[in-house]
């Protein structure tokens, strides 16, 4: 494993769309063992390809450390309820300011073999999950800020 380089707001590449994962080989675990690795040494709670400089559609979770999402080709499936609480990201140092996300979320992808998944979260994990596939849309939760 190895800590890549987190690409910063101001580079193009924050903002643009990724594209599906379709080779499941093992380039694509290195990438995830990758992310993880980097995401705990910056001590994020998630962190998206497009923030290594990759634009393929797979992120990684872990709210407490212990328990990692990996999130390729995701797609929401169900959306409920809301919920308003601050953000930060790898990506925007410096900053952080409340969004409003849904409160319970289902999502369905694949794992790293491409093997169907699908994630039931809720409360600070459902967050996470959306805070990171915007990244794979070029969006940051900046754009989403609420005004004080
Ligand atoms: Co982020």
């Amino acid at each position: 494993m190895a800590i890549r380089p987190i690409v910063k707001m101001g580079d193009d590449l924050l903002r643009m769309k990724s594209k599906p994962v379709t080779e499941f080989d093992e380039r694509l675990g290195i990438l995830l063992d990758d992310m993880r690795e980097t995401m705990l040494k910056n001590n994020g709670v998630g962190i998206a390809a497009p923030q290594v400089g990759i634009l393929k559609r797979a992120c990684i979770v872990s709210v407490d450390g212990k328990t990692f999402y990996e999130l390729i080709n995701p797609i929401v499936v169900k959306a409920s309820g809301r919920q308003v609480g601050p953000e930060g990201c790898l990506s925007v140092p410096g900053i952080n300011g409340d969004v409003e996300r849904p409160k319970k979320l289902i999502v369905d992808g694949v794992d790293r073999k491409g093997l169907p998944v699908r994630f039931k979260v809720s409360d600070y994990e459902a967050v996470a999950f959306c805070h990171e596939m915007d990244h794979l849309d070029g969006v940051l939760f900046i754009d989403k800020m609420l005004r004080g």
